[in-house]
């Protein structure tokens, strides 16, 4: 079974060829170093002859030095060298590791076993066609065992090999083999769990790793190595509806339009009928292009170009599908999510989500409920720390083709992104679109926001004033309010403190709050706006996430962010209404700027220093820079002049 190094040395073609042609096998190992995990692949690499020589003589000095197995070699001190783990103590990344042998080529995704490693265990899951399901066989199905099961059920892993090791602690024992394969099978079957082969072995002793086991001749399955280089994966992907997210709209002529991308899932050829989503037109395939000429067909992870008979519109972002077996389109989605990030899950706040190759802006509802990945016990949750497994309903800024995450994980699985610091914040399992949004639709109305600023003289817009506490925004943003209106303006004003006593009053000061009143409030300036009015939103609004999703609700010129910068020092020695005096205290928790965030504005449409200007001149600069921005009509110039 192992690489067959010989032929590199005689026939080097040959070699290659044979490895170019090879399958490949990615999966990954769950279990912890108490399992055994890191002395089975330890020896699944030694096995496949991919630790060097160097590297062996250093396993040699070390398993004499610190090993724990007399003068055999320790593999574990090898993986864990490896990824340097011994110094770290633990990895947070996943450590990918690649070997091959004659059969196969794997690469195999190594995550730390315990519960603050979700999101690694997740990120290595997401891509893996097998799981070994690692378990200590004095001690049979354990939590962790639940937890990672379900984390590979979770993810669509389809082959798990339950790898039941220390055989020989147990004596080898064909009685204790049976127990746990009783037990494992009959949790597999409450969540769902298919397709697994238990093995029984002993990593540090060699025994059915990658070939039979004397020691326990009444096994008489695969081994382990034998399993991973014969199972069946490839078929998997191809046997599933076409599906290829477009990459690259590739145009280098007139003459020459294709749809670049790597196929998803299924397999076409020429004369096939596609269709592109999410617009719904259609095509017939007329060529597979690639750099070695023309294919006859194509299957699931080839890049491809296609070229279609006819000029359909489709753009980068879009998915080529099946015409007779499409995915769906829609903007509402119930998700399974699973947040990889310190800073949790805000509800209400936009994302961006990555899906194939769109990218699109979603908000989150609250969890419906979140589930206790050790009892798989479903739990009320308000929001999603680093780490816990949610149901959450999305809402899209635009409609995106996609599949159940269970028939497809190409085209059903998603990434979450944060806006401003570009992090990977959570990673998702779109379950099925929400009907909801099929049955809600706009109405067409004749009075609209054009007619009814018209009639006002006036192009709404939304003043919206941010800073700290005591800042000076109300007392500003009254001023300019009372100009306006003295001069005949149509305006509201509506006030942090204000609002916060009616619409807002089941709201309080945590993170989650404020983005729920800021987004319940620059949905309401939305309103204002249609309603034709000039519109003044004075609140704390500490977040930039938070304050660009109230610009986007807008149109171009509808939004002016007027940044009232007074530093936190005077606004605390202003303090009008003690707050900060209580806060210092210990008396008030949350407060903006003493132990919870402010975010200032990068790019305001106007900056007020209110350490320099006076709020009399702050409210006359923010009403001409209306004037500048053509707010109101020019033929009120002169009325304009007297403000
Ligand atoms: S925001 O952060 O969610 O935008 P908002 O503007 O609605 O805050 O409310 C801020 C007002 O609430 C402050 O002016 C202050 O009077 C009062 N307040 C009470 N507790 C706090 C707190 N923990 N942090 C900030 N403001 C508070």
């Amino acid at each position: 079974m192992s690489h067959s190094s010989d032929l590199i040395g005689s026939d080097i073609l040959g070699y290659l060829r044979a490895h170019e042609h090879k399958s490949l096998l990615r999966f990954i190992t769950c279990g912890s170093v108490d399992d055994g995990k890191s002395t089975l692949i330890g020896r699944l690499l030694y096995e496949s002859k991919l630790v060097y020589e160097d590297q062996l003589a250093a396993l040699e000095a070390d398993s004499k030095k610190v090993g724990t197995q007399g003068d055999n070699l320790d593999f574990a001190l090898l993986v864990d060298g490896l990824a340097a783990e011994r110094e770290q103590g633990i990895t947070i990344d996943v450590a990918y590791r690649f070997f091959s042998t004659e059969r196969r080529k794997f690469i195999v995704a190594d995550t730390p076993g315990h519960e603050q490693y979700t999101r690694n265990m997740v990120t290595g899951a997401s891509t893996a066609d097998l799981a070994v399901i690692l378990l200590d066989a004095r001690k049979g199905v354990l939590t962790q065992t639940r937890r990672h099961s379900y984390i590979v059920s979770l993810l669509g892993i389809r082959h798990v090999v339950v790898a039941v090791n220390k055989m020989d602690m147990v004596e080898w024992s064909q009685e204790r083999f049976d127990q746990i394969v009783a037990q494992y099978h009959a949790f597999a079957a409450q969540i769902g769990l298919h397709g697994i082969t238990c093995i029984p072995m002993s990593a540090l002793c060699g025994e059915n790793i990658t070939s039979h086991s004397a020691v326990m001749p009444w096994y008489t399955g695969p081994s382990l190595m034998e399993h991973l280089e014969t199972v069946v994966v490839e078929q998997d992907n191809q046997a599933k509806p076409f599906r290829l997210p477009v990459q690259w709209v590739n145009r280098p002529n007139q003459d020459f339009r294709g749809f670049a991308g790597m196929i998803a899932s299924g397999r076409i050829a020429p004369g096939d009928r596609l269709r592109a989503l999410p617009s719904g037109h259609e095509a017939i395939l007329s060529r597979i292009v690639t750099h070695d000429g023309d294919l006859p067909h194509a299957v699931a992870g080839q890049s491809v170009t296609l070229t279609l008979d006819r000029e359909i519109d489709v753009s980068r972002g879009d998915v080529l599908v099946a015409a007779a077996q499409p995915a769906s389109v829609a903007d509402q989605f119930q998700a399974t999510l699973i947040w990889m990030h310190e800073q949790p899950l805000l509800p209400g706040r936009p994302y961006l989500l990555k899906v194939g190759a769109r990218t699109v802006t979603a908000t989150l509802s609250a969890p419906r409920h979140k589930i206790n990945v050790n009892t798989l016990e479903q739990q009320p949750a308000r929001q999603l720390e680093l780490n816990e497994i949610g149901v959450c309903n999305l809402n899209l800024d635009r409609s995106i083709a996609f599949d159940p995450y269970v028939d497809n994980r190409e085209t059903g699985g998603f990434i979450l992104i944060d806006r401003l610091s570009n992090d990977t914040v959570g990673a998702g399992l779109l379950q099925f679109a929400l009907r909801r949004a099929d049955n809600i639709h706009w109405q067409a109305l004749d009075v609209n926001k054009r007619s009814r600023s018209t009639l006002k003289h006036q192009r709404a817009c939304v003043l919206w004033f941010t800073g700290l506490s005591g800042s000076g925004k109300s007392t500003i943003a009254n001023l300019v309010e009372k100009r306006l209106h003295a001069n005949g303006r149509h305006t509201y004003l509506l006030d942090g403190d204000n609002v916060r006593h009616g619409l807002n009053k089941d709201l309080g000061f945590t993170d989650a709050d404020r983005v729920e009143n800021i987004r319940r409030v620059a949905e309401v300036s939305r309103l204002m706006v249609d309603a034709g009015l000039l519109t003044l939103v004075s609140f704390i609004s500490p977040f930039r996430a938070e304050r660009q999703l109230a610009r986007d609700l807008l149109g171009d010129g509808e939004f002016f962010e007027v940044f009232i910068d007074t530093p936190l020092a005077e606004a605390e020695r202003r303090d009008p209404k003690g707050l900060y005096r209580k806060a210092r205290a210990g008396e008030l928790k949350h407060f903006t700027g003493i132990d919870s965030p402010y975010e200032a504005p990068e790019n305001p449409e106007i900056r007020i220093d209110t350490t320099e200007l006076s709020a009399e001149l702050a409210a006359e600069r923010i009403i001409s820079m209306l004037h500048d921005k053509g707010v109101f009509d020019s033929d009120d110039d002169s009325a304009l002049a007297a403000l």
